[in-house]
């Protein structure tokens, strides 16, 4: 298949880009703005090859998209594009409304005038928080953060699109994804890279909040999977095997890369911080998916792709990341 990954060059998006690749002999263009989170160091293994093109520009420039197309010639989008931290659309809004609402629309409408069958990466932040136990797809819409409502709207266009112009659209929601190349402002790799160079490991509230981990990998062939075989008009959850609670998850790092109990420091809690995500998969599992990786493997391999990989992660922590965080914590990094 000739597919347009947008968003190609942040975290999940570049997982499934070299899955597709590799493993599926497709055609992969992608269209991406790179604001901080997205890398080209993260298509570094298959930027030569000859099936792989790389256009830079956002999904809400009619132009950008327009190019993208041009060049790849798609016979499918997969929008992975979005502002992603639940804290930084707490703290600056504008850039999460901009990009889920205005360019969740251009590439609609891309992807009318040119046929294309259309994907939507989203997320089970867009059912809220659930004390027990879990979402299907029926589950009322109720989010809660400016992430996760505008994502929320973003769905509900895509979901417009297909009522309104027969356009062949689905969507899939994952749940919390982990594994290399993640950005390390989200908890996992904080608490990796933190742990390893003797920092404090910051734990919102109590740290009882539940999230159902899934490795990046299967979420990519979750989407991958709902691209080739799902319903048009569809939605798809894709939740990992395994939920966890936040200081579980911190203990285990702890454990994994020898840092000492006395770095944990309980913090500020995140105002509107969901309690729990649990997302039931029948109906992807249907179509002949499942996880492949449990949660204590995972990590055990991220932990140790992040010891490995600190060409990835050391132009990060010394760059802007510095800022946001002392901006976000209120203390230096070392
Ligand atoms: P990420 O922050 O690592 O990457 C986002 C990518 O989108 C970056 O490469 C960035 O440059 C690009 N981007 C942002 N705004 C853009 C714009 N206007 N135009 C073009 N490119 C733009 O995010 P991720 O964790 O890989 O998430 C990818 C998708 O998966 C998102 O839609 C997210 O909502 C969804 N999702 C993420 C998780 C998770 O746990 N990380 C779970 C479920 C769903
Ligand atoms: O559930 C899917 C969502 O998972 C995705 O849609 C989002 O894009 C992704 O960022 C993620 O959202 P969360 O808010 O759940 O992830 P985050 O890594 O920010 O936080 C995970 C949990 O850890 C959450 O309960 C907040 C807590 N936390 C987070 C950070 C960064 C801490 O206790 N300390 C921290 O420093």
């Amino acid at each position: 298949m000739r597919l347009l990954v947008c968003g190609g060059a942040g975290f999940i998006g570049s997982t499934f880009a070299r899955q597709r690749l590799r493993e599926h002999g497709d055609e992969v263009t992608v269209l991406d703005k790179l604001t901080y989170a997205g890398r080209e160091e993260n298509f570094h293994d298959f930027a030569e090859d000859p099936r792989f093109r790389f256009v830079r520009g956002g999904i809400e420039d009619p132009a950008a998209v327009a190019e993208a197309i041009q060049a790849g010639s798609p016979e499918a989008i997969v929008n992975f594009a979005a502002e992603t931290h639940v804290d930084r659309s707490i703290a600056e809004p504008d850039a999460f409304v901009t990009t889920h609402a205005l360019g969740t629309y251009v590439l609609l409408e891309a992807a009318r005038e040119h046929e294309l069958r259309y994907l939507q990466v989203s997320t089970d932040e867009v059912y809220g928080s659930i004390e027990q136990g879990t979402f299907t797809e029926e589950s009322p819409l109720c989010p809660s953060s400016p992430y996760s409502a505008t994502k929320t709207g973003a769905d509900l266009l895509v979901q417009s699109y297909f009522h309104t112009y027969g356009l062949p659209a689905v969507i899939c929601r994952g749940s919390n994804n982990y594994g290399p190349y993640q950005y390390p402002e989200k908890l996992i790799p904080l608490m990796i890279l933190n742990a390893l160079h003797g920092d404090l490991l910051p734990v919102y509230g109590d740290g009882m909040q539940v999230r159902n981990w899934i490795h990046c990998s299967d979420f990519a062939r979750a989407i991958g999977q709902v691209l080739e075989s799902g319903a048009a008009g569809e939605v798809y959850n894709a939740g990992g095997p395994d939920e966890e609670a936040n200081m579980t998850v911190v203990e285990r790092i702890i454990e994994l890369t020898g840092a000492s109990e006395s770095q944990i420091e309980y913090v500020k809690d995140r105002p509107g911080h969901d309690r729990r995500y649990s997302l039931s998969s029948e109906k992807v599992r249907a179509l002949g998916w499942e996880p492949r990786v449990r949660f204590q493997e995972g990590l055990e391999e991220t932990v140790a792709w992040y010891r490995e990989n600190a060409w990835w992660w050391e132009p990060i922590r010394s760059g802007d990341y510095r800022a946001y965080y002392e901006r976000q914590y209120g203390r230096a990094l070392s």
